[in-house]
């Protein structure tokens, strides 16, 4: 049993349903959120503040939000918000942290959120006034790449990090939005940012695109990032990222800690049966594969 502490924060109420295009219901989605607090998984992101315009999926964040907090006081619950304007909807809802994202790829970052870096970080830094108190998670998008401007130097990267850094932020989420990641390239940048950024918190966010996903989490965890985004069934992808696939899925990897000794404290069983329930309801990418876990192997 390895006493290392591991936070699986599982994305999918937010990454997985994003890109399903049929409007699934508030209900269905709850459900889902129930079925992942009720496996032991204590940090969810719930949904998003975003324009119902751009994603029109997530326009019942207010509801999701609400219902969450209400039925969880003790879970960790997230949402991610791209703007000003988000990030006061989930304050008003009671949210109290936040993942605002930005793009290292500026070309990226116009498709998403339709803004530059210098208008990304100015409108980041007025949240920062406004809500002393919220805690601040920083998506770092298409760290490892994105299919608008190719690779992206790990230098970038980190001149980016430092940006966010001399504005306040402490904790950086690296996320491969596209899946262009492999282990030696998550192995630098999360050596390099550990290294530079000593006192910060990181987190990972892959992508698996190329049946990398669990190799690649799995290198950042190895590495020493302890927080890991994961999304159940894999289920995931971002409409404004040609290329994204299924994130890692959350079954698969947990099951991969559980039988190596890690304490998740998480039933896979459960969170297989919520997998299936969801393969069998909603259409999308799912990179995940739900295989139930006989007694002997749990
Ligand atoms: N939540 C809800 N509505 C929002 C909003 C938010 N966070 N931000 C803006 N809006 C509304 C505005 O009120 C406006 O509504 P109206 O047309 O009825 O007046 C409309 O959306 C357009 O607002 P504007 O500020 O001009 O935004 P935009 O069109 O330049 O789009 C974003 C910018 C950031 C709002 C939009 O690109 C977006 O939501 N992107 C999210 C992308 C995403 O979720 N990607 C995947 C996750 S990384
Ligand atoms: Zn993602």
């Amino acid at each position: 049993m390895s006493d290392k502490k591991i936070e699986i924060i599982e994305v999918g109420p937010r990454d997985g349903f994003q890109n399903v295009p049929d409007f699934i219901p508030t209900e269905y989605k709850l459900k889902v959120i129930d079925g992942i607090i009720r496996a032991g998984i204590k940090s969810v992101q719930i949904t998003s503040f975003v324009s119902p315009k751009a994603i029109p999926q997530m326009k019942d964040a207010k509801e999701i939000a609400f219902a969450c907090l209400d039925r969880y006081p003790d879970s960790n619950l997230f949402a991610l918000v791209p703007n000003m304007y988000g990030a006061k909807l989930a304050v008003e809802c009671g949210i109290k942290e936040i993942y605002y994202v930005i793009s290292v790829s500026e070309t990226h970052n116009f498709n998403n959120v339709r803004k530059s870096h210098d208008e990304s970080f100015m409108e980041l830094s007025e949240i920062q006034k406004l809500y002393p108190y919220l805690k601040i998670n920083l998506d770092v998008a298409t760290a490892f790449g994105c299919h608008f401007e190719g690779d992206i130097p790990i230098e970038k990267t980190m001149a980016f990090l430092k940006r966010a850094h001399d504005i306040g932020i402490s904790s950086f989420n690296l996320c491969d939005t596209v899946g262009l990641a492999h282990p030696m390239m998550v192995e630098r940048l999360v050596d390099a940012s550990l290294s530079e950024f000593r006192e910060c918190e990181f987190q990972i966010h892959i992508h698996d695109t190329r049946n990398m996903g669990i190799i690649n989490s799995y290198k950042a965890l190895e590495r020493g990032i302890t927080k890991i985004q994961t999304s159940i069934g894999g289920l995931g992808g971002c409409p404004f990222a040609p290329g994204a696939s299924g994130n890692t899925s959350t079954e698969d990897f947990v099951y991969m800690l559980n039988r190596m000794g890690f304490n998740t404290g998480i039933d896979v069983n459960v969170l297989i049966e919520v997998a299936l329930d969801l393969k069998e309801h909603i259409s999308g990418n799912y990179s995940g594969h739900q295989v139930l876990i006989d007694k002997d192997h749990r």
